[in-house]
């Protein structure tokens, strides 16, 4: 904790990249940064490699542009059934699951940008085409900045604040590559009268940039106010998860906080919006307290010790207050879902950047194949590690940790028992999958830096070659899911019911869902104990703003029932449904929705985009 502390002191930027590149684990096990002011010295040679086995086997052959097809169909389906354009959002999902489908639609928006131009899709060439797909979808994005409840989630929990703020900074992203990319400005931004159309022409800048000062303007606000929950009287440190129950600091919460501050660091345009009760006029681009929190958050949660034995994030750490005066971080929750191991892959990408520090993507790389490892996947072998063919007809392979078959699987998934929150986990991770895979950018070298070039070589073939290494995992994830897909073309929960032949519940899914320590409060909500706050409890999918149908709530465990009813309709002559659809085990529970399609979509997208690399 002492280096910490000396770092809190520092403001100077110079000084907070090389305390940056200093050590998360021990001084004598640190890289040699790749951006120093001095030739370092006492330090780690570069990592070859980012895998644990020699990888001799040749890059995947390109995919077919079909997968951004796809990708694209996906993202179709996803705003024809669930964006109302006069409601300004997508009414079936409650506050932050909208705010996640934003930042995977600015995600794929960015993607269509990148991808569109060089692709003939269906035959049709013609750009103006191709702008007015991304338009479309563009100017629903900006619709759903204007439907946001701003005023309910200023009133939710941290991770909640945090998601807005994430998701406009990945809309500025877009709007910034769309720009350059498409529209670079030939003429001076102003236009003076008697200049003539030519130069107001030349002088309009692609018309999304009309929100980037909206954009920047809430992310900053809901920075801002996630930046409360940060607290140092208990933990040492660490972002609280909800104010309104005991504390519980919590990965999704810290991860999160990394994220969001490192992505303002590095794409807050800055922000002129002054209210007459600020004092202050403006605020900066590359503001040194968005990368000491996210530095600081970082070293937190590392130090913590949030990691289980197969190298995944636990849920998080309660204050066993039992204890008199007890300040530590001492009762772990030892759940597992699948976007706490996601949402830190972009502060680790983000912490790299700035930094030139190997360790933060070597972290991010472990951290990934822990997952492909916790989902029954061989890397090294390129295939899943039970063999499927030899799993009877109606079972399951074994649950691997984190899925089974290679399929990644959150523990609600296989008996149809997620929530809304639950059904959006998946998504999250591949979202940031992507951003962490994303081809590496060349690092900014500031005034009295040195790059070592040689070193950067390295990193990068290391980082392209374990990233690659990663698509035939997400190929069979991807086959997987578009398997569940409807008529109408909407991705399913879970996954594996596009391979595996088994429709299984609670009691037969082969995870044991009473694990000693381990509260599944996303999908059942917080129990009614001392440990997680009294008689307050929290249910998932509350602060729900809904205007098409009221009331409905949440359906987790109603799944077996409803078939049922199902069943003994079309015993009684009503017209029998589709057959199908009563062995569909993704009907179950919640059925399809806005996050389950949110999730196919995230999937697509990172197949396209790792095999692009
Ligand atoms: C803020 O104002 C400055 C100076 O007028 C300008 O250069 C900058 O582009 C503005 N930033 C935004 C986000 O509008
Ligand atoms: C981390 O936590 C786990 C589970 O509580 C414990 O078994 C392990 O010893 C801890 N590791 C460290 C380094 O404290
Ligand atoms: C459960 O939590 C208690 C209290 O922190 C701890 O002593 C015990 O080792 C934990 N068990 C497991 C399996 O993590």
């Amino acid at each position: 904790m002492a280096r910490l502390s000396a770092v809190a002191g520092l403001v100077g930027l110079l000084t907070l990249q090389i305390a940056l590149a200093a050590p998360t684990k021990g001084d004598a096990q640190q890289y040699c940064p790749v951006l120093y002011t001095e030739p370092p010295k006492n330090c780690k040679p570069l990592p070859e490699s980012f895998l644990t086995f020699s990888s001799k086997s040749p890059a995947p052959p390109p995919v077919d542009s079909l997968v951004l097809e796809y990708a694209v169909e996906a993202l179709a389906v996803l705003q024809d059934q669930y964006f109302h354009p006069d409601y300004a959002t997508w009414p079936s999902a409650i506050d932050w699951t909208a705010a996640v489908a934003g930042t995977v639609i600015a995600g794929m928006l960015t993607t269509m940008s990148k991808s569109l131009v060089s692709i003939q899709l269906g035959g049709e060439s013609d750009w103006k085409a191709k702008e007015n797909l991304i338009s479309n979808y563009y100017a629903q994005l900006v619709g759903s900045y204007y439907g946001q409840d701003v005023l309910s989630i200023r009133g939710q929990a941290y991770d909640d604040i945090l998601w807005v703020a994430l998701g406009w900074i990945e809309a500025i992203n877009f709007v910034r590559t769309h720009t350059e990319l498409h529209y670079p400005r030939s003429g001076s931004p102003e236009v003076v009268p008697g200049s003539g159309l030519k130069n107001i022409i030349d002088s309009t800048p692609w018309h999304g940039h009309n929100w980037m000062a909206s954009f920047a303007h809430r992310s900053r606000i809901f920075w801002n106010l996630g930046a409360r929950g940060w607290e140092t009287k208990l933990c040492n440190g660490g972002m609280v998860w909800n104010p309104r129950l005991n504390p519980y600091k919590n990965a999704i919460t810290n991860e999160l906080w990394v994220s969001t501050s490192i992505s303002m660091y590095r794409h807050f345009p800055g922000d002129n919006f002054t209210a007459p009760w600020l004092a202050t006029a403006g605020f900066p681009t590359n503001d040194p307290a968005h990368l000491q929190a996210a530095m600081e958050g970082y070293q937190w949660l590392i130090d913590v010790n949030m990691t289980n034995h197969r190298g995944l994030f636990v849920d998080g750490y309660h204050i066993d207050s039992r204890r008199p005066g007890n300040t530590k971080c001492d009762l772990r929750d030892e759940m597992v879902y699948t976007y706490n191991q996601g949402v830190l892959l972009t502060g680790q990408r983000g912490l790299w950047t700035v930094s030139g520090g190997a360790s933060f993507l070597e972290e991010g790389h472990v951290l990934i194949q822990s997952v492909i490892e916790a989902t029954g996947w061989s890397l090294e072998e390129n295939k899943a590690i039970d063999d499927l063919k030899s799993v009877p007809s109606g079972r399951l392979p074994p649950w691997r940790g984190l899925g089974r078959g290679g399929i990644i699987e959150e523990q609600c998934d296989a008996s149809g028992t997620c929530s809304q929150d639950g059904q959006t986990f998946k998504g999250v991770f591949f979202h940031h999958l992507t951003s962490f895979c994303a081809p590496l950018d060349p690092l900014r070298v500031e005034k009295g830096m040195k790059l070592n070039k040689r070193g950067y070589q390295r990193i990068k073939t290391a980082h392209i070659t374990a990233c690659s290494r990663y698509v035939s995992w997400i190929k069979h994830n991807a086959l997987a899911a578009l398997g569940t897909r409807d008529d109408a073309g909407r991705f399913g929960m879970w996954w594996g019911a596009g391979i595996f032949n088994a429709v299984v519940t609670l009691d037969n899914d082969g995870i044991n869902h009473d694990a000693e320590n381990t509260t599944d409060y996303r999908n059942q909500g917080t129990p009614e104990d001392d440990t997680w706050g009294g008689l307050h409890r929290w249910l998932p999918g509350t602060g729900r703003w809904s205007v098409l149908d009221p009331g409905t709530g949440q359906k987790v465990l109603g799944g077996i029932k409803e078939n049922q009813d199902m069943r003994d309709r079309s015993e009684y002559g009503e017209p029998r449904q589709d057959k199908r659809s009563l062995q569909d085990p993704n009907e179950r529970g919640r059925g399809r929705t806005v996050e389950t399609q949110v999730g196919g979509l995230a999937l697509l997208r990172a197949y396209w985009e790792l095999s692009q690399s």
